[in-house]
């Protein structure tokens, strides 16, 4: 009899004791974000169609070496090279206490889907860039129209498209979409 009494105790206290911290509402402990305005604007906009800008000079030598820089490179502060002219390796920014603050300038990282002549561990989810202007755009498969409008926003030619849209996104300027085109036709074969 008194074995079982002290049972009774015991489980009335673990009752007790287990109420006492379920009790507690645990999600006043930490803040609780508005799940659906981060997801709002994390939301890409709708495909657009862009036409390339005659200021495009898709025979620059300059231009064709600030696309190679930002397609083999992911940001400024990984990049070992100097960046060639007309391209920054970090960028001011204004942050919310109205300072100015120096952040990495983003760069494409094109590599890290496609291979092109000179790639350091090309990645194979994009197609195989190597040797474009005379597999694709001497034979007119391609214009250099299509290639700006892929870099873009590659979603208006191919809507299931894995790839990074650029253009609709602000992660790039128009004209670093005309460096990128300038860099994948240009002729690699002297290198
Ligand atoms: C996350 C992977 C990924 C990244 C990063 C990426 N691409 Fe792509 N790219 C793809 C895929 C997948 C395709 C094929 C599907 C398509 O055409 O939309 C493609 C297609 C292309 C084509 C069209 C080739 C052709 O003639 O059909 C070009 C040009 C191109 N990419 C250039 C670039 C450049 C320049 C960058 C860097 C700014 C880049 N890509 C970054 C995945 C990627």
């Amino acid at each position: 009899m008194r074995r079982r009494m002290k049972h009774i105790a015991l489980a009335a206290l673990f009752v007790s004791c287990t109420t006492s911290v379920m009790g507690v509402d645990l999600t006043k402990a930490y803040e609780m974000p508005d799940a659906s305005k981060l997801i709002q604007k994390d939301l890409l906009g709708p495909p657009q169609k862009y036409t390339m800008p005659k200021s495009c000079n898709l025979n620059d030598p300059a231009a064709i070496a600030r696309g190679e820089f930002m397609f083999h490179n992911l940001n400024g502060k990984k990049a070992k090279k100097n960046p060639p002219k007309g391209l920054a390796k970090f960028i001011e920014v204004k942050g919310k206490d109205g300072k100015v603050k120096k952040k990495p300038k983003q760069y494409g990282n094109c590599v890290a889907c496609h291979n092109i002549e000179g790639a350091v561990g090309a990645g194979n989810i994009g197609p195989s860039l190597m040797n474009y202007k005379a597999l694709f755009i001497e034979t007119k498969v391609r214009d250099p129209q299509f290639v700006y409008q892929k870099i873009a926003d590659p979603r208006i030619d191919n809507p299931e498209t894995h790839m990074t849209v650029n253009l609709t996104t602000g992660l790039f300027n128009e004209q670093e979409i005309c460096d990128y085109v300038a860099y994948v036709i240009s002729d690699k074969k002297k290198k």
